[in-house]
């Protein structure tokens, strides 16, 4: 089965962490059948999303609490508000590594809120990339194993893998860096390795929770600068951070506020209609 390593494939003994540090459970075969000749639809659409967090002896916290989000093809939107507003909720739901209680959610057409696991790997591994604060590389692989694992995992024969691993480590200036242990980067350095990974199987979606969150001024600039040139290629891009001028690197920007879109607005343009107008509310003009 494609989803699976190569039998006898040096990694093999390797996989069950792998798996884990990467949160891409084993998947079935099942291709999903492609709709052809369907209207162009937004990239992500979500209608009246809730998500309710409820852990044993504690209040439920309402994380995300009825949101509208459309994201076009080739937007780069950024989601942002003050930390515990519920913007890596909103992008876990987004990205299926968490399911909503209710709404409805549409990836480029398809209804996806109601898939388990096993689609959602599947969706993730082909379709969305994501990146995280802390890189969430794995440690005890190579920069070159790091970010070639998830075109493997999606059945890309390895030799394109090796590639499309050089060409874009190459392209993220890491050349050279192929054999290092990700301990051994700079955090800016893990975090381009991570965008590697992240784009290796080229998505159509790139999801980005607090892509700078642990860099200094270098690297935020960097990792935002490469950001902002993927967009520029025409890469969809949601990225969601408490911090303003990392959300300006956007074209779009969403402040989300307990757990709802309180505002909705090109950078730079006027607001978009049919949006309460809470600007003010968030530390966003600053
Ligand atoms: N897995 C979880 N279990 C319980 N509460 C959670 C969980 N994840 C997030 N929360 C809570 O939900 C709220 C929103 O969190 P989060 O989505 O991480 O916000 P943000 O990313 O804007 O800081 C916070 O109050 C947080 O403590
Ligand atoms: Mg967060």
């Amino acid at each position: 089965m494609s989803e699976r390593a190569p039998t006898g494939d040096r990694r093999t003994g390797r996989w069950a962490r792998v798996r884990a540090a990467l949160r891409t459970p084993s998947a079935p075969g099942g291709a999903q059948g492609a709709a052809a000749g369907r209207v162009p639809a937004p990239l992500v659409r979500a209608e009246q999303l809730v998500k309710t967090h409820r852990g044993e002896g504690t209040a439920p916290v309402h994380a995300v609490r009825g949101v509208d989000l459309t994201v076009e093809p080739g937007e780069f939107v950024a989601v942002t508000g003050p930390s515990g507003a519920g913007k890596s909720t909103l992008l876990h739901l987004v990205g299926g590594l968490q399911r909503p209680d209710s709404g409805g959610l549409w990836l480029d057409g398809e209804r996806v809120d109601a898939y388990g696991e096993a689609r959602w790997a599947l969706l993730r591994r082909r379709r969305i990339g994501i990146v995280f604060q802390f890189f969430n590389l794995v440690s005890n692989l190579t920069v070159a194993d790091n970010v070639e694992l998830p075109a493997l995992l999606a059945g890309v024969p390895a030799g394109d893998a090796r590639a499309s691993r050089a060409e874009l480590l190459a392209e993220l200036g890491l050349e050279g860096r192929e054999r290092s242990m990700p301990g051994e980067l700079s955090g800016g350095e893990q975090q381009r390795v991570a965008l590697a990974r992240a784009l290796v199987n080229h998505p159509a979606l790139l999801l980005a929770d607090e892509p700078a969150g642990s860099l200094d001024s270098k690297g935020t600039r960097e990792v935002l600068r490469l950001l902002g040139r993927f967009h520029e290629r025409g890469q969809t891009i949601l990225m969601v951070t408490h911090d303003a001028r990392t959300a300006s690197a956007a074209d779009r920007v969403i402040s989300f506020f307990d757990g709802q879109v309180a505002d909705d607005a090109p950078l730079g343009g006027s607001r978009r209609e049919g949006r309460r107008g809470v600007s003010g509310v968030l530390e966003l003009k600053e």
